[in-house]
């Protein structure tokens, strides 16, 4: 209803950041979907019941996470971008790789953080329809670039 969907929106803090992306049942067909909201080009994504939403766009070089395939490493569900395979967690945007320490050769590679890297946006369910409200978590993150001016323009020259 109209009452659930202003409250959401309350809920959610900044009203003039929260968008209607769809009904649930579209999504979840879809798995994915590529939008743009505000000014932000952004993926939402179904998985395994759950919804979320980040940049479109990854962080190293734009490449279409629409594309990515989603797994778990190190006990965290990531989509891995098509391009490089670069690897971020769906719920955080943190980016990880796996490395070996070359100063212990003999011990086994293990996964690294390299901090939030993508910028993740929250997912809300209310009545059917599928929310997302635009992250608002102060600084630079590095997907940020293809949100940009310039970002943009080399997307369209790739
Ligand atoms: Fe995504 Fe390089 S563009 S891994």
């Amino acid at each position: 209803s109209e009452a659930e969907i202003i409250m959401a929106t309350e809920e959610n803090g900044d009203s003039s950041r929260c968008f209607l992306v769809g009904k649930k049942t579209d999504i979840i067909e879809a798995k994915r979907i590529n939008l743009t909201v505000g000014d932000r080009d952004i993926i939402v994504i179904h998985h395994q019941g759950t919804f979320y939403s980040m940049d479109q766009h990854c962080y190293h070089a734009g490449g279409p996470l629409l594309n990515g395939d989603i797994e778990e490493f190190n006990s965290m569900l990531c989509i891995v971008c098509p391009k490089h395979k670069y690897k971020m967690s769906l719920e955080e945007g943190e980016g990880i790789y796996k490395a070996s320490n070359p100063k212990e050769p003999e011990q086994p590679a293990r996964w690294y953080s390299k901090g939030i890297k993508q910028r993740v946006h929250k997912v809300t369910e209310v009545d059917g329809n599928i929310f997302v409200t635009l992250s608002d978590c102060p600084g630079w993150i590095e997907s940020d670039y293809y949100q940009g001016e310039k970002g943009r323009e080399e997307l369209k020259k790739a």
